[in-house]
Protein backbone atom coordinates (compact mmCIF):
# COMPACT_ATOMS: atom_id res chain seq x y z
CA UNK A 1 0.00 0.00 0.00
CA UNK A 2 1.26 3.57 -0.63
CA UNK A 3 -0.27 6.00 1.24
CA UNK A 4 -0.20 9.89 1.33
CA UNK A 5 -0.36 12.33 4.40
CA UNK A 6 -1.10 16.18 2.83
CA UNK A 7 -1.43 18.49 5.67
CA UNK A 8 -3.85 21.41 4.75
CA UNK A 9 -2.85 24.03 6.90
CA UNK A 10 -5.88 26.51 5.82
CA UNK A 11 -8.10 24.58 3.84
CA UNK A 12 -12.19 25.07 4.86
CA UNK A 13 -13.22 22.29 7.93
CA UNK A 14 -16.86 22.83 7.46
CA UNK A 15 -19.26 22.52 4.25
CA UNK A 16 -19.94 26.09 3.55
CA UNK A 17 -17.57 27.22 0.91
CA UNK A 18 -18.06 28.12 -2.85
CA UNK A 19 -17.16 25.19 -4.93
CA UNK A 20 -16.15 27.65 -7.81
CA UNK A 21 -13.91 29.28 -5.30
CA UNK A 22 -11.49 27.07 -3.73
CA UNK A 23 -8.29 28.87 -3.73
CA UNK A 24 -9.70 31.45 -1.30
CA UNK A 25 -12.85 30.50 0.69
CA UNK A 26 -12.02 26.77 0.56
CA UNK A 27 -8.44 27.85 1.69
CA UNK A 28 -6.65 26.50 -0.70
CA UNK A 29 -8.75 22.77 -1.44
CA UNK A 30 -7.76 23.09 -5.34
CA UNK A 31 -3.88 22.23 -4.07
CA UNK A 32 -5.46 19.09 -1.72
CA UNK A 33 -7.56 18.03 -4.96
CA UNK A 34 -4.92 18.00 -7.24
CA UNK A 35 -2.95 16.20 -4.88
CA UNK A 36 -6.16 13.52 -4.60
CA UNK A 37 -5.55 13.32 -8.54
CA UNK A 38 -2.25 12.56 -8.75
CA UNK A 39 -2.22 10.15 -5.99
CA UNK A 40 -5.53 8.16 -7.48
CA UNK A 41 -6.04 9.14 -11.22
CA UNK A 42 -4.42 6.80 -14.15
CA UNK A 43 -5.42 7.31 -17.73
CA UNK A 44 -9.16 6.03 -17.49
CA UNK A 45 -8.17 3.76 -14.25
CA UNK A 46 -7.94 4.29 -10.75
CA UNK A 47 -4.80 3.63 -8.44
CA UNK A 48 -6.30 0.90 -5.64
CA UNK A 49 -3.69 0.18 -3.51
CA UNK A 50 -3.32 3.95 -2.46
CA UNK A 51 -4.56 5.68 0.59
CA UNK A 52 -4.66 9.22 0.47
CA UNK A 53 -5.09 11.32 4.61
CA UNK A 54 -5.92 14.62 4.48
CA UNK A 55 -5.25 16.26 7.68
CA UNK A 56 -6.83 20.35 7.55
CA UNK A 57 -6.18 22.64 10.41
CA UNK A 58 -4.80 19.87 12.64
CA UNK A 59 -8.27 19.20 13.34
CA UNK A 60 -9.80 16.75 10.21
CA UNK A 61 -9.13 13.99 8.65
CA UNK A 62 -10.14 12.97 5.38
CA UNK A 63 -9.02 9.48 4.47
CA UNK A 64 -9.57 8.77 0.79
CA UNK A 65 -8.86 4.80 0.25
CA UNK A 66 -8.29 3.59 -3.80
CA UNK A 67 -9.99 -0.12 -3.02
CA UNK A 68 -13.37 1.44 -2.39
CA UNK A 69 -13.71 5.02 -4.06
CA UNK A 70 -16.44 5.13 -6.12
CA UNK A 71 -16.96 8.80 -8.02
CA UNK A 72 -13.66 10.35 -8.29
CA UNK A 73 -13.30 12.48 -11.45
CA UNK A 74 -10.36 14.49 -13.07
CA UNK A 75 -11.67 17.75 -12.21
CA UNK A 76 -10.83 19.52 -9.00
CA UNK A 77 -14.31 20.86 -8.68
CA UNK A 78 -16.27 16.90 -8.02
CA UNK A 79 -13.50 16.24 -6.09
CA UNK A 80 -13.91 19.14 -3.87
CA UNK A 81 -17.84 18.48 -3.91
CA UNK A 82 -16.83 15.11 -2.18
CA UNK A 83 -14.89 16.71 0.30
CA UNK A 84 -17.84 19.12 1.13
CA UNK A 85 -20.07 16.41 1.37
CA UNK A 86 -18.17 14.67 3.61
CA UNK A 87 -17.58 17.30 5.90
CA UNK A 88 -21.13 17.52 5.90
CA UNK A 89 -20.75 14.58 8.05
CA UNK A 90 -18.50 15.50 10.29
CA UNK A 91 -18.35 14.33 13.83
CA UNK A 92 -16.06 12.81 16.40
CA UNK A 93 -16.27 8.69 15.47
CA UNK A 94 -14.61 8.46 11.63
CA UNK A 95 -17.96 8.04 9.45
CA UNK A 96 -18.01 6.89 5.70
CA UNK A 97 -19.71 9.86 3.51
CA UNK A 98 -19.13 7.95 0.41
CA UNK A 99 -17.69 5.03 -0.72
CA UNK A 100 -14.15 5.07 0.25
CA UNK A 101 -14.21 8.75 1.96
CA UNK A 102 -14.15 8.34 5.90
CA UNK A 103 -13.93 11.53 8.11
CA UNK A 104 -12.99 12.53 11.63
CA UNK A 105 -12.00 14.22 14.26
CA UNK A 106 -7.85 14.09 14.23
CA UNK A 107 -4.91 15.42 14.94
CA UNK A 108 -1.65 15.02 13.37
CA UNK A 109 -0.20 12.66 16.47
CA UNK A 110 -3.13 10.47 16.10
CA UNK A 111 -2.46 10.14 12.50
CA UNK A 112 1.52 9.09 12.86
CA UNK A 113 -0.04 6.27 15.49
CA UNK A 114 -2.26 5.10 13.52
CA UNK A 115 0.59 4.97 10.66
CA UNK A 116 2.81 3.28 13.55
CA UNK A 117 0.31 0.86 14.47
CA UNK A 118 -0.30 -0.25 10.54
CA UNK A 119 3.63 -1.32 10.22
CA UNK A 120 3.78 1.88 7.36
CA UNK A 121 6.90 3.29 7.33
CA UNK A 122 6.58 7.23 7.64
CA UNK A 123 8.83 9.45 5.24
CA UNK A 124 8.73 13.48 5.27
CA UNK A 125 9.26 14.92 1.44
CA UNK A 126 10.72 17.89 2.31
CA UNK A 127 13.27 20.15 -0.05
CA UNK A 128 15.90 20.23 2.19
CA UNK A 129 16.31 16.13 2.67
CA UNK A 130 18.46 13.46 1.44
CA UNK A 131 18.47 13.16 -2.18
CA UNK A 132 15.50 10.52 -2.92
CA UNK A 133 18.97 8.33 -5.05
CA UNK A 134 20.69 7.99 -1.99
CA UNK A 135 17.54 6.77 -0.14
CA UNK A 136 16.02 3.37 -0.10
CA UNK A 137 12.05 4.00 0.17
CA UNK A 138 10.65 1.75 2.12
CA UNK A 139 8.06 -1.05 1.70
CA UNK A 140 4.61 0.06 2.67
CA UNK A 141 5.51 3.59 2.99
CA UNK A 142 3.62 6.50 4.44
CA UNK A 143 4.90 9.94 2.62
CA UNK A 144 3.93 13.46 4.30
CA UNK A 145 3.32 16.66 2.18
CA UNK A 146 2.55 19.81 3.09
CA UNK A 147 0.37 21.76 0.62
CA UNK A 148 1.35 24.67 -0.61
CA UNK A 149 2.78 26.37 2.78
CA UNK A 150 5.65 25.68 4.23
CA UNK A 151 4.94 22.28 7.08
CA UNK A 152 4.31 24.87 10.47
CA UNK A 153 6.72 24.95 13.54
CA UNK A 154 4.21 22.56 15.52
CA UNK A 155 4.31 20.12 12.34
CA UNK A 156 7.95 20.07 12.26
CA UNK A 157 8.16 19.45 16.08
CA UNK A 158 5.86 16.46 15.71
CA UNK A 159 7.21 14.99 12.61
CA UNK A 160 11.01 15.41 13.51
CA UNK A 161 11.84 12.07 14.15
CA UNK A 162 10.81 10.57 10.45
CA UNK A 163 13.57 10.54 7.49
CA UNK A 164 13.47 13.54 4.92
CA UNK A 165 13.86 12.95 1.88
CA UNK A 166 14.50 15.38 -1.18
CA UNK A 167 13.33 15.12 -4.95
CA UNK A 168 15.36 17.71 -5.89
CA UNK A 169 16.30 21.51 -4.97
CA UNK A 170 13.48 22.77 -6.98
CA UNK A 171 10.31 23.44 -4.56
CA UNK A 172 7.69 21.21 -6.63
CA UNK A 173 4.28 21.31 -5.92
CA UNK A 174 2.48 18.75 -3.70
CA UNK A 175 0.89 16.90 -6.55
CA UNK A 176 4.03 16.55 -8.51
CA UNK A 177 6.14 15.11 -6.01
CA UNK A 178 3.11 12.65 -5.60
CA UNK A 179 3.52 11.91 -9.57
CA UNK A 180 7.16 11.99 -9.12
CA UNK A 181 7.02 8.72 -6.38
CA UNK A 182 4.89 7.02 -8.07
CA UNK A 183 7.06 7.01 -11.16
CA UNK A 184 9.74 6.41 -8.92
CA UNK A 185 7.49 3.38 -7.08
CA UNK A 186 6.07 1.34 -10.43
CA UNK A 187 9.66 1.45 -11.61
CA UNK A 188 10.89 -0.27 -8.43
CA UNK A 189 7.91 -2.80 -8.62
CA UNK A 190 8.61 -3.88 -12.14
CA UNK A 191 12.40 -4.08 -11.69
CA UNK A 192 11.34 -6.71 -8.81
CA UNK A 193 9.17 -8.54 -11.36
CA UNK A 194 11.47 -9.13 -13.86
CA UNK A 195 14.19 -11.06 -14.39
CA UNK A 196 17.06 -9.36 -15.74
CA UNK A 197 18.48 -9.51 -19.39
CA UNK A 198 22.10 -10.56 -20.32
CA UNK A 199 24.04 -7.89 -22.14
CA UNK A 200 27.56 -8.86 -22.26
CA UNK A 201 29.95 -11.96 -21.37
CA UNK A 202 33.48 -11.87 -20.31
CA UNK A 203 36.51 -14.53 -19.57
CA UNK A 204 37.38 -13.31 -16.14
CA UNK A 205 35.96 -11.90 -13.28
CA UNK A 206 38.29 -8.63 -12.91
CA UNK A 207 37.27 -7.63 -15.87
CA UNK A 208 32.91 -8.17 -15.25
CA UNK A 209 33.87 -6.05 -11.95
CA UNK A 210 35.50 -3.64 -14.18
CA UNK A 211 32.30 -3.78 -16.71
CA UNK A 212 29.95 -3.05 -13.13
CA UNK A 213 31.65 -0.45 -11.85
CA UNK A 214 31.46 1.34 -15.20
CA UNK A 215 27.69 0.64 -15.10
CA UNK A 216 27.72 1.33 -12.06
CA UNK A 217 29.13 5.19 -12.89
CA UNK A 218 26.32 5.16 -14.97
CA UNK A 219 23.63 4.62 -12.14
CA UNK A 220 22.89 1.21 -14.44
CA UNK A 221 22.61 -1.44 -11.46
CA UNK A 222 23.75 -4.59 -12.95
CA UNK A 223 24.70 -8.48 -11.60
CA UNK A 224 27.69 -10.49 -12.17
CA UNK A 225 26.06 -14.73 -12.85
CA UNK A 226 28.72 -17.57 -13.89
CA UNK A 227 27.81 -20.27 -15.58
CA UNK A 228 30.19 -22.32 -14.88
CA UNK A 229 29.28 -24.75 -11.88
CA UNK A 230 32.12 -24.37 -9.73
CA UNK A 231 31.64 -28.30 -7.91
CA UNK A 232 32.48 -29.29 -11.69
CA UNK A 233 34.90 -26.88 -13.12
CA UNK A 234 35.98 -24.99 -10.33
CA UNK A 235 37.61 -21.71 -12.16
CA UNK A 236 37.46 -22.99 -15.79
CA UNK A 237 40.27 -23.16 -18.44
CA UNK A 238 43.05 -21.49 -17.61
CA UNK A 239 41.86 -19.84 -14.73
CA UNK A 240 38.95 -18.22 -16.76
CA UNK A 241 35.77 -18.62 -16.00
CA UNK A 242 32.37 -17.23 -18.40
CA UNK A 243 31.03 -14.17 -16.17
CA UNK A 244 27.70 -13.48 -17.60
CA UNK A 245 26.50 -9.40 -16.66
CA UNK A 246 22.77 -8.87 -16.69
CA UNK A 247 20.69 -5.76 -16.09
CA UNK A 248 17.30 -4.74 -16.04
CA UNK A 249 15.84 -4.96 -19.41
CA UNK A 250 15.06 -1.02 -19.77
CA UNK A 251 19.25 -0.37 -19.07
CA UNK A 252 20.04 -2.75 -21.71
CA UNK A 253 20.28 -0.68 -24.74
CA UNK A 254 21.91 2.21 -22.47
CA UNK A 255 24.55 -0.34 -20.98
CA UNK A 256 25.55 -2.00 -24.18
CA UNK A 257 26.37 1.36 -25.90
CA UNK A 258 28.28 2.15 -22.83
CA UNK A 259 30.47 -0.75 -22.54
CA UNK A 260 31.03 -0.61 -26.39
CA UNK A 261 31.67 3.12 -26.23
CA UNK A 262 34.42 1.75 -23.40
CA UNK A 263 36.26 -1.22 -25.23
CA UNK A 264 34.96 0.20 -28.51
CA UNK A 265 33.97 -3.21 -29.69
CA UNK A 266 30.93 -5.45 -29.91
CA UNK A 267 29.66 -5.51 -27.02
CA UNK A 268 28.49 -9.01 -27.15
CA UNK A 269 31.63 -10.50 -28.47
CA UNK A 270 32.40 -13.56 -26.82
CA UNK A 271 36.09 -14.35 -27.64
CA UNK A 272 38.54 -15.65 -25.35
CA UNK A 273 41.54 -13.23 -24.28
CA UNK A 274 45.00 -15.02 -25.25
C1 LIG B 1 4.44 23.75 -2.65
S1 LIG B 1 5.50 22.86 -1.59
C2 LIG B 1 5.55 23.81 -0.08
C3 LIG B 1 5.76 25.20 -0.18
C4 LIG B 1 7.14 25.72 -0.41
N1 LIG B 1 8.15 25.17 0.49
C5 LIG B 1 7.12 27.22 -0.32
O1 LIG B 1 6.56 27.81 0.60
O2 LIG B 1 7.65 27.81 -1.26
C6 LIG B 1 4.50 21.55 -1.10
C7 LIG B 1 5.15 20.36 -0.48
O3 LIG B 1 5.69 19.52 -1.48
C8 LIG B 1 6.84 18.87 -0.98
N2 LIG B 1 7.96 19.28 -1.84
C9 LIG B 1 8.03 20.32 -2.68
N3 LIG B 1 9.20 20.34 -3.32
C10 LIG B 1 9.89 19.26 -2.88
C11 LIG B 1 11.18 18.73 -3.18
N4 LIG B 1 12.00 19.31 -4.04
N5 LIG B 1 11.56 17.61 -2.52
C12 LIG B 1 10.75 17.01 -1.65
N6 LIG B 1 9.51 17.47 -1.34
C13 LIG B 1 9.10 18.58 -1.93
C14 LIG B 1 7.01 19.28 0.46
O4 LIG B 1 6.33 18.35 1.27
C15 LIG B 1 6.31 20.61 0.45
O5 LIG B 1 5.90 20.99 1.73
Amino acid sequence: MRRFVILGHKAAISPEFNLSDLPGSAGRLDVLCRAIGAAFLLSHDLRRDVEVTLLLQDRVQIRLLGKQLRHLNPDERSTAALLKHALEKLGEEEVRSTPGIFIAQRSLPSILDRLWQLQAHSVILHEQGIPIDSFSIPSNPAFFLSDHSDFSADDEKTLSRLPRVSLGSQGLHTSQCITILHYLLDRRDQDESEDLVLCHKVWAETQAKLIQGLLADFHIPSNLVTQVPPSVLPMAINGLAEVQIKVCLRDLARAKEIIADYFQEEPLSESIPE
